[in-house]
């Protein structure tokens, strides 16, 4: 195995700051044990998330130069639309604030009361949407999915015998429509092979059921398809995304991601799912053709569209990850396996025996990786999952922390420190203990939850 090496230069800088131990200690009280709350002025290594924290190219920085405002007819909106064609193949496009505001429309436009959405597994927003319609997510994984050490490259493959036994059980109409994640997020940023989604999507014809494809991370789910699948060893990247979108009925995708942007789109062939989504647009984002985003957001992403399809961009966090992952497992710290997209995650299950899943300890291996180390990664377990209806506590299906590399951000030295901490907190693991809630929110109470040691 080769080191992965940085494919690019690094031209501007930011300055970072390691703050003392006591302090860490300090700023973890204040920020309620949730790593959401924490200020960037006491964190080293921001490796919450991959989102809107990636560097950006100097060409997409020129670009945003010279964007052009306008609230309607922007050139900058048909150049996001020349390389939305360019890049998926795609006819029509609409710029949308974020990922999450995709969502949110698609629910609107689909989604009626009582319908079920099928998935290869959910995303926190993307099923918070789907409920407040009064939908219902159903998520079809394969049978060990969930495992966190396994050797099944294509983890975020969509189980086709759940698939039928789905529809037969409620009936095609109930269906509002099938969302395939790239790079699967809450399981480990895990992806499908092409055979899957070709699979799925004739399924899916077969009983007119709409694919809508969650292209956030849709760059590396290519790259692993040209990594791990035989047909495509010889393909470039861009291929596997024009033949990903042939099977699908409608993309979106948070910009701030693969993109390496701001932002977000949603794009089709289908004019009456086009139109059924415009609709919507302007009431809840903006006119057509900017959607709430800047126009130097839309030139940004334009340019981050058509840079995903380069090998060294699409590889240079899952490569950094993959190295990250082959380093942590070596020295016997639990890890999710295969190493995956947009982080390196660690099972906190195996991390911290001696913590039932009722003491969050995803949340707790959070807190303390901070204290220890000054790196900031993300709670993804029973703390990201919000109660029941009745007010029951779901324990969730793993207990991950999340440390996302955002691409092209952190050196390998970054990592190698990441790598000693995270051995010597795992050798001193009896020192963590658990916590409960001491302010709980209704709905995604991760973000602003507040917790305590119990
Ligand atoms: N879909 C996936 C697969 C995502 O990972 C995200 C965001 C969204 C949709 C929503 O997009 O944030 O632009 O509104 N993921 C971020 C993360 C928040 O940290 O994993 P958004």
């Amino acid at each position: 195995k080769v080191l992965p090496i940085e494919m690019h230069q690094i031209k501007i800088v930011q300055k970072t700051h390691l703050p003392p131990a006591s302090r860490r200690l300090e700023a973890m009280q204040e920020a309620g044990f949730n790593t959401f709350l924490l200020r960037t002025k006491d964190i080293f290594l921001d490796m919450l998330t991959d989102s809107g924290t990636n560097a950006m190219s100097d060409r997409q920085l020129s670009a945003m130069m010279a964007s052009d405002d306008a609230y309607a007819g922007s050139e900058s909106f048909f150049r996001l639309a020349a390389a939305v064609q360019e890049v998926f193949g795609l006819r029509f496009v609409m710029p949308v604030h974020q990922g999450r505001a995709a969502e949110h429309l698609l629910a609107k436009a689909f989604v009626k009361p009582g319908d079920a959405v099928l998935m290869n597994y959910h995303f926190t927003t993307s099923k918070a949407h789907v409920d407040l319609a009064g939908g219902r997510v159903i998520e079809l994984f394969g049978e060990d999915a969930l495992e966190t050490c396994s050797c099944n490259p294509f983890k975020g493959n969509l189980d086709l015998g759940k698939f039928a036994a789905a529809v037969e059980e409620r009936g095609p109409e109930r269906i509002a429509y099938v969302r395939m994640e790239a790079t699967t997020n809450l399981i480990g940023g895990q992806p499908f092979s092409m055979q899957n989604l070709r699979d799925v999507k004739a399924m899916a014809d077969s009983f007119g059921i709409p694919l809508v494809f969650d292209g956030s991370l849709i760059s590396e789910n290519a790259y692993f398809i040209q990594q791990r699948e035989a047909e495509f060893a010889g393909t470039t990247l861009q291929e596997i995304i024009l033949e990903m979108m042939r099977n699908v009925d409608i993309l979106y995708m948070s910009g701030r991601k693969s993109a390496a942007a701001r932002g977000g789109l949603i794009a089709t062939n289908r004019k009456d799912f086009y139109d059924r989504i415009l609709a919507w647009l302007p009431v809840y984002e903006g006119f057509a053709t900017y959607g709430g985003m800047s126009t130097k957001e839309i030139e940004a992403m334009a340019v981050g569209l058509r840079e995903m399809t380069d090998p060294a961009v699409a590889s240079s966090s899952a490569d950094f990850i993959e190295y990250f992952v082959r380093r942590l497992a070596e020295e016997g710290v639990p890890v999710v396996t295969p190493a995956g997209g947009l982080a390196c995650h660690l099972d906190a299950t195996r991390f911290l025996p001696h913590i039932p899943q009722s003491q969050y300890p995803a949340g707790a291996l959070a807190a303390a990786i901070y204290i220890a180390s000054g790196i900031r990664g993300m709670e993804r377990g029973t703390i990201s999952t919000d109660r029941g209806a009745d007010g029951s506590e779901t324990l969730a299906d793993m207990e991950l922390v999340r440390l996302a590399l955002p691409r092209r951000l952190y050196t390998l030295s970054h990592i190698e420190y990441a790598i000693d901490r995270l051995k010597w907190l795992f050798v001193h693991r009896e020192l963590i203990g658990g916590l409960k809630f001491v302010e709980e929110p209704a709905v995604l109470r991760f973000f602003f939850g507040r917790l305590a040691p119990i």
